[in-house]
């Protein structure tokens, strides 16, 4: 017989329901065995799903594009695909929910997850993540849309009150999470680790219970951000059904207690369980009671996908006709993004790839290694290049590395991200010290720079001497999410072959949020004006310079917001130094979001192939010889400069925040409707990216019909691929209230269309818009108001760029429930 979810509450004791309510270790809740009851399993998220390993190593997974790769195909039907495939990759990990997608908002562009999150625009975002969602969910594993809400900076996010007024939270960043409930019934939600007007989301009645649950209907689990609960009755009453990660801080017999005094409710605590029960069997989680295994499943079609998806994400932003690359050429390949493969972004969403294929790999395998040449020219780390050797680590119990080695163990290169257990699981990651003992051996006589970062107090010792010294003045900075200290570095003159004796002292230390122990050291020779000459001549001989450029997984990253948006390290000068040699130069650009472009007009080919994954070598030559589409187009305006965005200001009040308190000020002006605000002239619109092929539009018409009546109205035009190959474009409709009675953005996106199209065929598209398309939140009467107005309706192929345009006019309000 089987049991319903009551029969199992009905024969559940107090402290069976509220063990449920909280993790039992990182990534799952325990069993309960009494009932038959098994363990409800997570994964990140969101471009793979790295199973239950740390942030380094873990058992191998597939890497797909990150969420702005993703997000700049705006192909619903791509999406729904990666997120069937990624359903297999959950499977594959033995878990149940992935922690995916992140759909929080691009409002500043220096944001460390701006590279997680789609797009600046909230329906991009909204309609991406609900095909992501619906693919994910055909398959039986639950989304965990995140991070509700507010979470659009890592500058002290686990204290940073996001103060957003109401009507910019319901038509921005609380849509992408509206559509996932309404569309795509998500089945799981993540609370962001902020506070929303001064209340922890963890613990936000109005916007768990209210809106959430009450005005939206949804019915699943809503689960923490990692540490990210910090209380007991206001969070289960507020609606947050479980605490993560485990073993429980807040919840287990403080929870109990709380119900016995009157804080909690049963009835509170029996629905947070139901909800965590309901997902467990929708999930098949509930009867789960397999051994956890994890597996690498490298997969054919995933491969395939991946690189088909790295294309359609591939924005070209300049073409003097250079390319596609076309017959067989000299090709200098350039920069130090060329022979890295820079395939995500760091933070959670890492994990350990199945292989990363560079873009140089990309190019021998299609071109072979004859015609193609190399030079890096600069670097753009952020910090010291990772030590790779095999380290001793000697484990001491206690942070003074005093007493008998506790544990032995061997490291493949100098990082650590140590949570829970250390040391074989004999001590705790946050009460132990440790010596590390390897060596490195210089190719080239130079002084070298030795760099230390570290969550715990570190110092690195070179031939005894004491080189990098983060542990007498350790002051916290932007590493390890926060927890740890900016990269302390020093230097130190070695020879070339002779192995040099590297000690790295470590000891935990207090945390504030995260109670990790890590650390990452490196030692670099620094290059110089040489190496950007070399590169220079090396284009000078060449047909056309290739130059890969970018930032990286050090830059883009959860836990720290970027400085500025220049390109970092001499990248810039290697450019310019290149585009002086060659006139065929492209730059290749791979970073998570916007940076300034000092040589546009430098150059004769500009492409943005943002972290596509483990194919991005392959699928970034595919553009680059025209094998495939540059399907891309821009899910996020380019400015010219940093101080362009809106989130830039004078007054830190609006960014990065200050007294624990960021204000969303520029209110619903996000991304392109600041720009369009104030009259600035992005680099590169919102929308935008060329095609290697040409497209004619036509036969434009409105079905205004029934405005009047029920608010709807589509908009339809023909399409045709005018050029000699096959290839896509996105038409864009925008929605411009003439007259609104409130201040509105001049033109918000309604509805769009990826439409491919073979060379010489036509097609006709219709895009549909209903009342709400029309609508703006009145806060007092908490009702979506489609305004009695003329509204012009722009088709475009960017913000900027409107092919055609007409007006419907309605003569009554609609007044819509939120
Ligand atoms: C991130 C989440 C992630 C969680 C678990 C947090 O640091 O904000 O997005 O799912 O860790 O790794």
């Amino acid at each position: 017989m089987t049991r319903t979810i009551d029969d199992l509450l009905d024969a559940m004791t107090l402290e069976e329901q509220v063990s449920l309510l909280s993790g039992e270790d990182f990534w799952s809740l325990p069993a309960i065995e009494r009932l038959g009851i098994g363990k409800l399993r997570v994964s990140d998220g969101p471009n793979g799903a790295r199973g239950g390993g740390g942030l380094l190593g873990g058992v191998k997974a597939t890497a797909f594009p990150v969420g702005i790769g993703l997000g700049a195909s705006w192909n619903v039907e791509l999406l729904q695909e990666v997120g069937v495939a990624l359903a297999g990759e959950t499977k594959s990990k033995g878990a149940h929910m992935l922690l995916a997608p992140t759909v929080n908002i691009q409002r500043a562009v220096t944001n460390g997850r701006n590279f997680e999150c789609y797009s600046e625009d909230p329906l991009l975002t909204a309609e991406l993540a609900a095909a992501y969602i619906t693919g994910l969910q055909s398959q039986g594993i639950s989304a965990t849309i995140k991070h509700f809400a507010g979470n659009e900076s890592e500058i002290e996010r686990t204290t940073m009150s996001s103060v957003i007024d109401e009507r910019s939270l319901r038509e921005v960043y609380l849509i992408p999470f509206e559509w996932s409930v309404k569309k795509a019934g998500t089945k799981g939600v993540m609370t962001a680790y902020n506070k929303v007007n001064g209340a922890y989301a963890s613990e936000h009645n109005w916007l768990i219970n209210d809106v959430l649950r009450g005005e939206w209907g949804f019915d699943g689990l809503v689960m923490s951000d990692w540490f990210g609960s910090h209380s007991t009755a206001p969070t289960v009453n507020a609606g947050l059904d479980l605490e993560m990660p485990g073993p429980s801080r807040d919840r287990g017999q403080k929870l109990v207690a709380a119900v016995e005094a009157g804080e909690v409710s049963r009835d509170t605590v029996r629905a947070r369980a139901s909800a965590v029960l309901s997902v467990m069997e929708w999930t098949g989680a509930l009867y789960d009671n397999r051994p956890h295994e994890e597996r690498a499943d490298d997969r054919p079609e995933n491969r395939a996908l991946i690189r088909r998806a790295g294309a359609e994400g591939t924005v070209l932003l300049k073409n003097n006709g250079v390319l596609p690359i076309k017959s067989v050429q000299r090709i200098a390949v350039i920069g130090p993004n060329a022979k890295v493969a820079q395939i995500m972004g760091g933070g959670s969403s890492q994990l350990n790839p199945h292989y990363r294929v560079s873009p140089w790999d990309g190019l021998v395998e299609a071109v072979g290694s004859d015609n193609l040449s190399f030079a890096p020219g600069c670097t753009n780390d952020r910090f010291q290049p990772l030590l790779r050797t095999d380290l001793k680590v000697e484990f001491f119990a206690g942070r003074h590395l005093a007493g008998d080695v506790v544990h032995v163990e061997t490291l493949e290169a100098a990082e650590t991200f140590w949570l829970g257990m250390v040391a074989g699981g004999k001590l705790p990651a946050l009460d132990f010290s440790a010596r590390l003992t390897g060596s490195f051996t210089a190719d080239k006589s130079g002084t070298y720079q030795v760099g230390i970062a570290s969550a715990g107090l570190a110092k690195v010792y070179v031939n005894g001497k004491l080189i990098a010294d983060a542990w007498t003045n350790w002051t916290q900075g932007r590493t390890f999410f926060e927890e740890g200290c900016d990269e302390v570095v020093g230097s130190v003159d070695l020879e070339a072959g002779r192995p040099a004796e590297v000690v790295i002292e470590f000891a935990s230390k207090d945390h504030a949020t995260l109670g990790v122990a890590a650390f990452r050291a490196g030692i670099g020779l620094p290059m110089g004006d040489a190496d950007i000459a070399e590169a220079a001549s090396l284009a000078a001989e060449a047909d056309v310079a290739l130059v890969f450029v970018g930032r990286n997984g050090e830059w883009d990253t959860e836990g720290s917001d970027l400085p500025q948006i220049e390109l970092p390290g001499r990248q810039n000068e290697l450019v310019n130094a290149v585009a002086r040699a060659n006139r065929n130069v492209v730059v290749v650009l791979q970073t998570g979001g916007p940076v300034e472009m000092p040589w546009l007009d430098e150059v004769a080919g500009i492409v943005e192939a943002w972290y596509p994954g483990q194919e991005a070598g392959n699928a970034i030559a595919d553009v680059l010889l025209g094998k495939a589409e540059p399907g891309g187009r821009l899910p996020q305006s380019f400015p010219v400069r940093w101080s362009d965005n809106p989130a830039s200001s004078q007054d830190p009040k609006i960014y990065p925040g200050i007294d624990g308190e960021v204000e969303y000020r520029e209110g619903v002006f996000v991304g392109y409707r600041h720009y369009d605000q104030h009259g600035i002239k992005p680099l590169f619109p919102f929308g935008f990216g060329l095609s290697y092929t040409s497209f004619a539009f036509d036969a434009f018409s409105i079905d205004d019909s029934a405005f009047e009546t029920d608010g709807t109205v589509s908009v339809s035009l023909d399409i045709s691929n005018s050029g000699t190959r096959a290839g896509s474009t996105v038409v864009q409709l925008y929605v411009a209230p003439q007259n609104a009675p409130v201040k509105r953005p001049a033109k918000e996106l309604k509805a769009f269309a990826k439409v491919p199209l073979a060379a010489g065929k036509k097609q006709r598209v219709t895009m549909s818009l209903d009342a709400r398309a029309f609508a703006y939140f009145d806060v007092d009467r908490q009702r979506w108001i489609a305004a009695p107005d003329t509204y012009r309706l722009l088709v475009g192929t960017d913000a900027m760029t409107t092919v055609f345009s007409g007006s419907v006019t309605r003569s009554v309000e609609i007044e819509l429930r939120p």
